[in-house]
C-alpha cells in the first residue's frame, strides 16, 4: 500500500490556528505519513512519537529539530540540537539549576509574584490572560532566576516566538521570523553577557561552568538562550491555556477550587490537552522500521506532540478536559534525553498562578479570545476574561 501521502499543509494558517481536527484525521490515516510538500515523514500517534523521542541514536537532534536547511544548519549551538555525549555535558549544567531541590528553593518567590500580579488583575475585574498575566509572570520569573539585565526584557517573548517560527518549513512565517531570531541571538551575545548577568544566578553560573572547563565558552550564549527561548513563551502558552480551559469548564474550576490536592493532576491535564510545543523534527541516522513503515537514512521526521496527547489509543475520550485523570504520561515535555529540563519549574509556575487565582476567582467569563499561528508552538494571542 505504501506510506499514505498528505495533501494538506500542516503548517498552513488554518491548521496552526486549530490543529486538533486535522490531527484526528492524520491518526486515522496511519502511524507514519509522508508530506511530499515538505519532504518529511509525519508521526501523529502516541506510541510512535514516544518511540522516536526515546531513541536519540536513530532519531538524532544533532542535525537540527526544524524543517528547513537554514535552521538545521545552525544545530549544535545550544543544547536542543545536540546528541550525547556533547548533549550530556551541557545538560549537566542546566540540570543542577533545575533539579526539584533547586526549584523548591524558589517556591516562595514564585508564589509571591503570582499573588502580587493576580491580586492587581482581579481588582480590575477584567484582564487579558496572555498580555497582563501569563506573559509578564513568565518573563519576570525566568529573567530574575537567570539574572538577566532589565534592559531588553520587553522584547524577549516576541523574539523567542520568532525563533520558534524558524523551526518550521521554509514558509512565509519562517522567512519573516529570521530578523527576530537574529535579534534574540544578538541579545544573548551583546546583552546577556557575563558583565551584565547578576552574579550567582543561572546565566552567570553557565559562564562560570565555562571557566571551570565543564562546557566550551562558545556554547555559553546558546545555553543562556536555552532559558530565554525555551523557558518563557512555552509557559506563557501553558498558563493562558489553563485560564481558557477553566473559563470553558466552570465545573472543573469549581472542583479545583474546592480540592487543591487536584492541582498536579489539573496541571498535567492542561498540558496534555493544550501542549504549548506542537512539533519538532529529528533526522534519521540509519534505515529503520517505524510501525509498519521503513524510513530511509537521512529522512526528516516530524513528531506531533499535540496529536500524540489526543491519541484515542492512549487516552480515553481524549478531547474531554478532565482534571481528575492525572495524565502523567503526556508528551508535552517530550521524552528521552531531551525531555524538558525546565518541566519542574514550568509546573511550579502554573501551580503558583492557578493557586493565586483559585483563592480569588470564583468564575471566569471569556469575553474575547484569539489564537496565534506559530510553526512550532500553539497558544493564545489574546484572552480577555472578566472575573467574578
Ligand atoms: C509548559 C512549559 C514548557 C513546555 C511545554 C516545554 C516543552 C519542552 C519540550 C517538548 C522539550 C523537548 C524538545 C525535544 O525533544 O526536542 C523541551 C526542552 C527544553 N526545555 Fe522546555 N518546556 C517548557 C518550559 C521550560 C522552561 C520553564 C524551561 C527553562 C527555564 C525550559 C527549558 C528547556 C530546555 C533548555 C530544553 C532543552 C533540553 C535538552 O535538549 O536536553 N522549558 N521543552
Amino acid at each position: 500500500m505504501g506510506i499514505p501521502e498528505l495533501d494538506i499543509d500542516l503548517w498552513s494558517d488554518d491548521v496552526l490556528a486549530d490543529p486538533y481536527p486535522t490531527y484526528a484525521r492524520l491518526r486515522e490515516l496511519g502511524a507514519v505519513l509522508y508530506s511530499p510538500r515538505w519532504d518529511a515523514y509525519i508521526v501523529p500517534r502516541y506510541d510512535e512519537v514516544r518511540r522516536v523521542l526515546q531513541d536519540w541514536e536513530t532519531f538524532s537532534s544533532a542535525q537540527g529539530v526544524g524543517l528547513n536547511d537554514r535552521a538545521n544548519g545552525m544545530a549544535g549551538r545550544g543544547i536542543l540540537t545536540t546528541d550525547p555525549p556533547l548533549h550530556d555535558t551541557r545538560r549537566r549544567v542546566l540540570n543542577t539549576q533545575l533539579v526539584p531541590r533547586e526549584v523548591a528553593r524558589h517556591h516562595e518567590f514564585l508564589a509571591d509574584e503570582a499573588v502580587r500580579l493576580v491580586t492587581m488583575l482581579v481588582d480590575r475585574g477584567s484582564f487579558d490572560a496572555v498580555a497582563d498575566l501569563a506573559h509578564p509572570y513568565s518573563v519576570q520569573v525566568v529573567s530574575d532566576l537567570c539574572g538577566l539585565p532589565i534592559e531588553g526584557r520587553e522584547h524577549l517573548i516576541h523574539r523567542a516566538s520568532a525563533a520558534f517560527d524558524t523551526f518550521g518549513p521554509d514558509n512565509d512565517r519562517c522567512r519573516g521570523a529570521w530578523e527576530g531570531f537574529r535579534e534574540l541571538y544578538d541579545y544573548a551575545t551583546y546583552f546577556a553577557t557575563p558583565e551584565r548577568l547578576t552574579p550567582g544566578r543561572w546565566g552567570a553560573e553557565i559562564y562560570e561552568a565555562a571557566v571551570d572547563g565543564v562546557v566550551e565558552p562558545d556554547a555559553c550564549p546558546g545555553l543562556v538562550l536555552a532559558y530565554v527561548w525555551a523557558g518563557m513563551d512555552t509557559t506563557v502558552n501553558a498558563i493562558s491555556a489553563a485560564v481558557s480551559l477553566f473559563a470553558d469548564h466552570p465545573d472543573q474550576w469549581a472542583m479545583l477550587r474546592s480540592d487543591r490536592s487536584l492541582m498536579t493532576s489539573a496541571v498535567n491535564e492542561v498540558l496534555r490537552i493544550q501542549p504549548p510545543v506542537q512539533r519538532f523534527t529529528r533526522s534519521v541516522t540509519r534505515e529503520v522500521r517505524l510501525a509498519a513503515e521503513v524510513l530511509p537514512e537521512g529522512a526528516r521526521v516530524a513528531v506531533l506532540f499535540g496529536s500524540a496527547n489526543r491519541d484515542e489509543r492512549r487516552f480515553v475520550e481524549p478531547d474531554r478536559f478532565d482534571i481528575t485523570r492525572n495524565p502523567t504520561d503526556h508528551l508535552s515535555f517530550g521524552r528521552g534525553v531531551h525531555r524538558c529540563v525546565g518541566a519542574g519549574l514550568a509546573q511550579e509556575e502554573m501551580k503558583a498562578v492557578l493557586d493565586a487565582l483559585a483563592d480569588r476567582v470564583e468564575r471566569f467569563d471569556a469575553v474575547d479570545r484569539s489564537w496565534r499561528c506559530n510553526n512550532a508552538l500553539h497558544g493564545l494571542e489574546q484572552l480577555t476574561v472578566s472575573v467574578a
